[in-house]
C-alpha cells in the first residue's frame, strides 16, 4: 500500500521528462493561453518533473514566448524546447531556453523507411548526415541535447543502432527512441531498447528515453517495458494528453512504479500527491475533460458504489484499493450512493451526514432509499437528506401515503387512486381535479375529510437533472392555525402529496378539528 512520502531508495531512478506542454497541447483543442501554460510549468516544476519541454519555438511567436518564459522562471527542472533538424530551428530553441537554469534542446529526425521515402524525399546516408551536422550544431548551444529518431519503432534495427551511434557521436546525451505511431507492443519496445543499447558502441554516453503514443491503448505498458529495457526516462503528460490518442500519462506510469516497485523497482522523483491537482490544472487549462474512469485522476478511481466493495472497504480499506487516495492527493474514498449500495455503506453515510437513526428507522430510511435508488441514476447527499428528514418526520404521522396513481395530460379531467394508512387502517378513493395535484388533494379529501385551505403550494427540485427529487411545500390553515408540511420524491405528484399530508398530520397532532379518520 503506498502512501504520498517519497523515500531515499537505491533503486534506479527514471527520469520524468513531460511534455504535456508539447505534444500535449499539440492534440487538436488543447490550446493553452500564455498565463495557463506558466501556471502548469509551475505545477510540474513543484511535483518534482525533470525536465519540462515547454514547446516548440519555431512553431509561433506564442510558443517561443512562453518556451522562454517559463524557461526564465524554472530553477529547479531542465527546460527543453523542441527542434525539428533544420538550423533555423535550432537556433530558434536554443535562442528560447537560453535562460533556463538547465537548458535542454530537444531535435528529431525521422529514421523509417516510410518517413524517409514519402515524407522526407532523402536516403539513408542524406539523414545521418543531417542528424550529425543538426545535433553537432545544438551542442554548440547548450549542453544538454537530446536526439529523437521519429518512428523508431518501425525502423529497421540496423539502421536505427547507426544513427543513434551518429547522434550520439555528435554529442547528444540523451537519445530518445519515439513509438510515434503507437504501433509497437511491450515485448517489442523492450527488445529494441536492448539491442540498440547492446549494438551501439557508444551507448553508454547517452541515457535512453520512451516516449510513447496511445493508439492500441499500450503507451503505459510499452513505457515500463521500454524502462526493463535499459531506457532511464520517460515521455509523457498529465491525463495522458497528446496527439490522436494521447501520449503515456504521467500519473499512471508514475503510480505503476510506486505501486509494483516490487517487481519494477525504479524511483521517480515525483511528488505523488499533486498528481490529482496536476490533473485539475491540464484539464481546466486545456479544456478537455478527464474521462470518468480514468486510471489514477478519473473521479471514480477511488468510487465504489457496489454493496460488497462498500462493505468490504469499510472494514479494511484495502480490500478494493491498491493506492491510499491521498497518496495521489485525492481527499478520500468516495463512497457512492446508488442502487448497488448495501445497508452499511448507508448507514456510514448517515453517520458522516450526522444522523443516528434507531434500527427501525435506518430500516426504513433504507427501503426507501433503496426506492428512490432505483429510480435515479445520482443519489446525492441532498436527496439523502431529503428522504432522511422526512422519514423521521412521518414516524409519528397518523396519516400515511400508500400508494397513488394519478391520470394525467391534455384530455382531462384529471382523476387520483389514493390509498392512505389512517391509524393502520388502509383505504382507497379517487377523486377528479382541475389538474392532477387539485385531483390528488381531492383524493386526499375524500379519505380524510377536513376544512384546512390550502394557503401555499410551492414547488422547487433538490437536486439536479430531469430524475431530480422534487420538493414541495404546502400550508394548510384551519381556524386561524397554519402549519407546514415538505415532502420530497423524484415524483411531483408524490411529493406533493406527502407534502400534503405532512402539513395535514401537523393538523392532526395539534388538536384541530380534523380528523384522523377515514370517511366511511
Ligand atoms: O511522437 C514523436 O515521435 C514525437 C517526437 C517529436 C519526439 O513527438
Ligand atoms: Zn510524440
Amino acid at each position: 500500500m503506498t502512501d504520498a512520502s517519497n523515500t531515499v531508495s537505491a533503486k534506479d531512478r527514471v527520469l520524468i521528462f513531460d511534455t504535456t506542454l508539447r505534444d500535449g497541447e499539440q492534440c487538436p483543442g488543447a490550446t493553452m493561453t500564455f498565463e495557463e501554460k506558466l501556471e502548469v510549468a509551475d505545477m510540474l516544476d513543484a511535483m518534482g518533473v525533470d525536465i519540462i519541454e515547454a514547446g516548440f519555438p519555431i512553431a509561433s511567436d506564442g510558443d517561443f514566448e512562453a518556451v522562454s518564459a517559463i524557461a526564465g522562471r524554472i530553477r529547479r527542472a531542465s527546460v527543453a524546447g523542441l527542434a525539428r533538424a533544420i538550423p533555423a530551428d535550432i537556433a530558434r530553441a536554443g535562442e528560447a531556453v537560453r535562460h533556463a537554469a538547465k537548458p535542454r534542446i530537444h531535435t528529431f529526425v525521422s529514421t523509417s523507411p516510410i518517413h524517409l521515402q514519402y515524407q522526407m524525399r532523402k536516403s539513408e546516408e542524406e539523414v545521418l548526415e543531417i542528424i550529425a551536422r543538426t545535433v553537432t550544431q545544438a551542442r554548440n548551444l547548450v549542453d544538454d541535447v537530446e536526439w529523437s529518431g521519429m518512428d523508431a519503432t518501425r525502423t529497421p534495427i540496423d539502421y536505427l543502432c547507426r544513427a543513434v551511434e551518429t547522434a550520439i557521436k555528435a554529442g547528444a546525451t540523451t537519445i530518445n527512441l519515439p513509438d510515434t505511431v503507437g504501433y509497437a507492443t511491450p515485448d517489442e519496445y523492450r527488445a529494441m531498447f536492448r539491442a540498440v543499447r547492446e549494438r551501439v558502441p557508444n551507448a553508454d554516453k547517452a541515457i535512453f528515453s520512451a516516449h510513447c503514443h496511445n493508439d492500441l491503448g499500450l503507451a503505459v505498458a510499452n513505457s515500463l517495458a521500454a524502462v526493463e529495457g535499459g531506457a532511464r526516462q520517460v515521455e509523457c503528460t498529465i491525463n495522458g494528453i497528446g496527439e490522436r490518442a494521447g501520449n503515456a500519462a504521467l500519473e499512471e506510469i508514475v503510480m505503476a512504479l510506486r505501486v509494483r516497485g516490487d517487481v519494477m523497482p525504479y524511483d521517480t522523483g515525483i511528488d505523488a500527491t499533486y498528481l490529482m491537482r496536476a490533473s485539475k490544472a491540464v484539464s481546466s487549462a486545456c479544456s478537455f475533460p478527464v474521462q470518468y474512469n480514468k486510471a489514477i485522476v478519473g473521479r471514480n478511481a477511488f468510487a465504489h458504489e457496489s454493496g460488497i466493495h462498500q462493505d468490504g472497504m469499510l472494514k479494511h480499506q484495502q480490500t478494493y484499493e491498491i493506492m491510499t487516495p491521498a497518496s495521489v492527493g485525492v481527499t478520500k474514498t468516495s463512497l457512492v450512493m446508488g442502487k448497488h449500495s448495501g445497508r452499511a455503506a448507508f448507514r456510514s453515510k448517515l453517520k458522516e451526514m450526522g444522523y443516528e437513526l434507531g434500527d427501525n428507522q435506518l430500516e426504513d430510511a433504507f427501503t426507501r432509499f433503496k426506492a428512490l435508488a432505483d429510480r435515479k441514476k445520482h443519489v446525492y447527499d441532498e436527496d439523502i437528506e431529503a428522504l432522511v428528514d422526512e422519514n423521521l418526520a412521518t414516524a409519528r404521522d397518523r396519516v400515511k401515503l400508500v400508494s397513488l396513481t394519478v391520470i394525467a395530460g391534455t384530455r382531462g379531467p384529471q382523476r387520483a387512486m389514493l390509498k392512505l394508512d389512517v391509524d393502520g387502517r388502509v383505504t382507497a378513493e379517487e377523486a377528479e381535479g382541475n389538474g392532477p395535484i387539485d385531483a390528488v388533494f381531492n383524493a386526499v379529501k375524500a379519505i380524510v375529510p377536513h376544512e384546512a385551505v390550502l394557503e401555499l403550494y410551492d414547488v422547487h427540485a433538490v437536486t439536479e437533472g430531469t430524475d431530480a427529487q422534487a420538493e414541495v411545500t404546502v400550508r394548510l390553515s384551519h381556524d386561524g392555525a397554519a402549519v407546514t408540511g415538505r415532502g420530497a420524491d423524484p415524483d411531483t405528484l408524490v411529493s406533493s402529496c406527502k407534502a400534503y399530508l405532512a402539513a395535514l398530520n401537523k393538523l392532526v397532532a395539534r388538536g384541530s378539528r380534523v380528523h384522523a379518520q377515514a370517511a366511511e
